[in-house]
């Protein structure tokens, strides 16, 4: 059986504790960065790829670490961001994807070069790692299990929060696209309990929407 990016990912998600539970992240980590793609057109597969599987790596750390509350060690601190290369791996050995595999490697790097697990400055880190950190960070603000505040942020208070990162964590330029996209695109904060792909191709639509009236402002 041909393995795809989806299959792979149910299968190891399937009996692993840690995949299942961080399957909805995945996903909504998948459409979010998918829709920001969109919006600069630089949408293709490999993003789309290592969006989903972007936390793949996590398959063989141990859910007393990654659900940790309190501060993580030096070696707990390790182990974790080992998924970066471990993602990177599955996904260029099992899919031959070393594109995707590359994005998914960039996935926590930072603007200013104090991310992982390169330390990549600005530029150097593909701006598909880029698009994806931004997501990423955005859905662990607001619903992810792994946000330590009790509650989880709204829309205002996180788009809020990735200001005050741009340029350091984050590039700056992707994060004022990212909250004009959803802004514009007004997605109610519960989206991803009535999501489907008819909803997708509607949200795709309203992005070549925005392209064009941008495009035409240029001229
Ligand atoms: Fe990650
Ligand atoms: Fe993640």
């Amino acid at each position: 059986m041909k393995r795809t990016p989806e299959s792979l990912f149910e299968h190891i998600a399937q009996d692993n504790e840690i995949l299942s539970l961080f399957k909805p992240h995945s996903w909504r980590v998948m459409y979010l960065s998918s829709m920001l793609a969109k919006k600069i057109n630089i949408y293709d597969e490999d993003l789309r790829i290592a969006a989903l599987l972007h936390d793949i790596g996590k398959m063989g750390i141990s859910k007393k670490i990654l659900l940790k509350p309190s501060r993580l060690n030096t070696i707990e601190k390790t182990i974790v961001e080992s998924h970066c290369h471990i993602g990177n791996l599955i996904v260029r050995k099992e899919l031959g994807k070393t594109r995707a595999a590359r994005f998914i490697r960039d996935h926590h790097e930072n603007w200013d070069g104090t991310g992982y697990p390169r330390r990549l400055i600005g530029e150097d880190i593909s701006i598909q790692g880029r698009i994806i950190r931004i997501c990423d960070s955005f859905d662990a603000m607001t619903y992810d299990v792994r946000n330590y505040k009790v509650t989880k942020m709204s829309y205002q208070e996180a788009f809020h929060e990735l200001r005050k990162c741009s340029w350091t964590q984050f590039d700056g330029n992707l994060v004022e696209e990212f909250i004009f996209l959803l802004t514009e695109l007004k997605i109610p904060d519960n989206w991803y309990y009535n999501f489907n792909p008819e909803s997708l191709a509607e949200i795709n639509k309203k992005i070549d929407n925005f392209n064009l009236i941008a495009r035409s402002n240029w001229r």
